[in-house]
């Protein structure tokens, strides 16, 4: 029976990559119970700890005051609102200990073209916002979504030509786009495009623009992803043709991702990121043991969705979801987490 239990506990460990040799003696029981007996000694003993410094909150900014708010439907509990309802939001978020936010914008059809040069005016929603925003809150760490797809009539996030995403003519647009937020006083900008080389070509053209002190998120390893579903229902940017298989990668892959991150530390990368992040906690892992600059990973739209679906109808406790979720991709390896739940995780944590 030991001699069994031994080859089975090695098995274990060494597929655990531990290569630990346990050592069992027969009836001698290891007594790792101990360590769980009371709530003092598993804090005491707890290898993760989510804090709220680690939250960065999406905030989806429409045109327009007084205000208004739309609740996203595929959202629930999740809205999108007028720059004055949006900086509301953030006094809610800072007196909670929360002072990271991410920015996207929901553009009128009616200015969507597909030159997408919505997306680099400098009076465009996304600019004013951050102005806005900063002017009233300094201490606010305000990063911008780097993508073409609200402002284009195709939901790409890259240019269009026959039916093809370019890339170069693309990424010259991300980069006179970073300029733009940058001069409007974003602290990062984060490219979620995927394009080649535009990280080298953002960092590049902020310092020339001399925004030598703005850094870039990168969605290093971003994988095109179903999950993004309702993400594309907040801002009506779901793409009108194919899919973008071109440019996000394929799922079935893990080496891809760990080039692809390389590939943009390499080009000037401060912060990396996976995405989406339930679903890819060993990429979160492997990313993590490998880089030396901070992993960011965003639990995506359909992430809240389902744990949002499940809690409506009392099939799981959403709290206790939400803490179980973020601690997971915390302890995958991730030192900053996107999240839609921020808000309710920093009420969860309260005073840690
Ligand atoms: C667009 C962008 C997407 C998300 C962030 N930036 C959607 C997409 O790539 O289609 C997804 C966020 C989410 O689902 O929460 N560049």
């Amino acid at each position: 029976m030991v001699n069994y239990l031994l080859g089975e506990i090695k098995a274990i460990t060494e597929d655990c990559g531990l290569r630990r040799r346990v050592r069992l003696q027969a009836g001698v029981v290891k007594r790792n119970r101990i360590l769980r007996k009371t709530p003092a000694i598993r804090e005491l003993v707890a290898e993760t700890r989510l804090h709220k410094g680690m939250f960065l909150v999406p905030l989806f900014i429409i045109e327009g005051d007084g205000f208004h708010k739309e609740e996203i439907t595929s959202m629930p509990g999740y809205y999108r609102g007028t720059l004055d309802y949006t900086a509301r939001e953030v006094e809610g978020l800072l007196a909670l200990g929360v002072s990271n936010v991410l920015l996207f914008v929901k553009v009128p059809d009616d200015r969507k073209t597909e030159d997408c040069v919505e997306a680099v005016r400098e009076e465009g929603l996304l600019p004013t916002s951050v102005k806005f925003l900063k002017q009233r809150f300094p201490e606010l760490c305000i990063m911008t979504d780097v993508a073409l797809d609200p402002f284009s009539p195709h939901g790409h996030d890259g240019l269009v030509r026959h039916g093809e995403i370019l890339n170069d003519e693309t990424v010259a647009v991300l980069s006179r786009m970073s300029q733009v937020h940058a001069a409007a006083g974003a602290d990062f900008v984060a490219p979620s495009d995927m394009m080649d080389g535009r990280v080298a070509a953002i960092r590049a053209a902020l310092d020339a623009g001399g925004f030598t002190r703005t850094g870039i998120m990168s969605y290093s390893a971003k994988y095109a992803s179903c999950f993004y579903g309702p993400f594309r229902d907040a801002l009506d940017s779901a793409p009108g043709f194919g899919d973008k298989k071109t440019y996000q990668m394929d799922y079935r892959n893990r080496v891809e991702a760990i080039r692809e991150t390389l590939t943009d530390i390499e080009e000037g990368a401060d912060i990396v990121m996976v995405k989406p992040a339930g679903a890819y906690l060993d990429i979160i892992r492997e990313v993590k043991d490998i880089v030396d600059v901070p992993v960011a990973a965003y639990q995506v739209s359909g992430e809240y969705a389902m744990i949002k679906a499940a809690a409506q109808r009392g099939w799981l406790n959403q709290d206790a979801a939400i803490l179980e979720s973020l601690t997971a991709i915390h302890r995958a390896g991730a030192n900053i987490i996107a999240t839609y739940f921020a808000k309710e995780a920093a009420r969860l944590l309260r005073g840690k």
